[in-house]
């Protein structure tokens, strides 16, 4: 049987590959490697416990540090486990340092690569994930995308082998958890409320910044729920910034994957620089506000269901009220990503093999 090692790291990581597990069944053998990239039990644990996932193979410890100390030592890890199992294929999801380091282990040692979630760019190479980005899909040799818009970015830069759009596979359990009525209204919230979510380090890492921004916030008409990333919160407290001095905003820990998905399921809208919640609102019908200046995910914008929005944050009042039409309803596929990725790296195997 042939052996595919997937590695994954950080959150919205164990999100996709749980999508990805539960489609694999016994069509391949999956061996899974979590950097360790993400290590707070709501960052992590928390994933695999509610969503039943598979404990990781193997579990590193590389969260933290700089991200040349993150991803080296991720690197010398993986390569030790890469050499060990031989696998027939290395998988990465997305565009973090767990990503990069998966792929140039497995790229340097011949063996192929797969991504899911290829050929996005933001176009802004000040964000450390666009250079995992654009380095990942150069080392890939099944390169799965969401749209024709990943599709055109991969041509302009060469990659055109191997390219298959399959649509976007995060998308496969927020349908199944609308239809299966999965989401709930969250008991700690009666009032109407926006929610929101900010760990971009433009957003938190310079004060006076994340000031602003948090002003901005408190400033609105409606309660905002904010589930802060550890990162926001080592930094509101680096700066000694007080949850007490903004009290229109209700601070709460790192959500797992149903509640944070029933907290936008039930809000009125989203304000956000994550790149997976802006498809979540979408898919949700959800107005979102993105604080960022680009997207990759360019496709939300059009009706103006999702907003950019980055210096100048004084209209965020007035968009947040404005109704989300998200009327594509095909928007990255129908939900049956998964299906479709698992039977082609299958069909990939069988034309390697001849
Ligand atoms: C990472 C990804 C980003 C993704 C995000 C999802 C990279 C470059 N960035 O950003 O693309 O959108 O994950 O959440 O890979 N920390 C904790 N506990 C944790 C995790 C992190 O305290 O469980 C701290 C780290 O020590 C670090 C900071 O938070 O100081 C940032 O963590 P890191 O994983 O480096 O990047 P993220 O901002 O989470």
């Amino acid at each position: 049987m042939k052996k595919v090692l997937a590695i994954i790291g950080a959150r919205p990581q164990f999100i996709k590959h749980f999508a990805f597990e539960s489609e694999v069944k016994d069509t391949f053998q999956l061996i899974t490697v979590h950097t360790g990239q993400h290590y707070d039990e709501n960052m992590s644990k928390v994933f695999f416990d509610e969503l039943g996932m598979k404990k990781p193979d193997y579990l590193l410890q590389s969260g933290g540090g700089h991200h040349g100390e993150q991803t080296g030592k991720m690197m010398i890890e993986i390569e030790k486990i890469v050499l060990d199992e031989k696998p027939d294929a290395v998988l990465v999801y997305g565009d973090t340092n767990s990503t990069l380091a998966g792929a140039l282990v497995a790229s340097k040692l011949h063996i192929p690569v797969i991504h899911i979630e290829a050929g996005l760019r933001s176009f802004n190479k000040e964000m450390p994930e666009e250079i995992n980005r654009v380095l990942t899909d150069h080392v890939s040799d099944m390169l799965f995308v969401p749209s024709e818009v990943a599709v055109h970015n991969l041509y302009k830069e060469g990659v055109r082998e191997n390219v298959r759009i399959v649509g976007d596979i995060m998308k496969d359990l927020v349908i199944k958890s609308v239809k299966s009525g999965w989401l709930k209204p969250m008991d700690d919230v009666s009032e109407p409320y926006y929610y929101a979510t900010l760990h971009r380090p433009y957003n938190t890492d310079d004060k006076d910044r994340l000031v602003y921004v948090l002003n901005t916030l408190s400033d609105l008409d409606k309660k905002v729920v904010f589930a802060i990333h550890p990162r926001t919160r080592n930094f509101m407290k680096a700066y000694r910034l007080n949850e007490d001095s903004y009290p229109n905003i209700r601070f709460i820990d790192p959500q797992g994957y149903f509640n944070n998905l029933s907290y936008l399921f039930y809000a009125d809208g989203l304000i956000t620089d994550s790149g997976g919640m802006q498809k979540e609102a979408y898919w949700l019908g959800k107005k979102c506000i993105t604080i960022r200046k680009e997207t990759e995910w360019t496709e939300t914008l059009e009706d103006g269901d999702n907003v950019l929005m980055f210096y100048d944050l004084s209209a965020l009042k007035d968009k947040m009220s404005a109704k989300a039409k998200c009327s594509n309803k095909n928007l990255y596929g129908d939900g049956t990503t998964g299906t479709k990725i698992v039977s082609q790296i299958k069909d990939y195997f069988l034309t390697k093999s001849k």
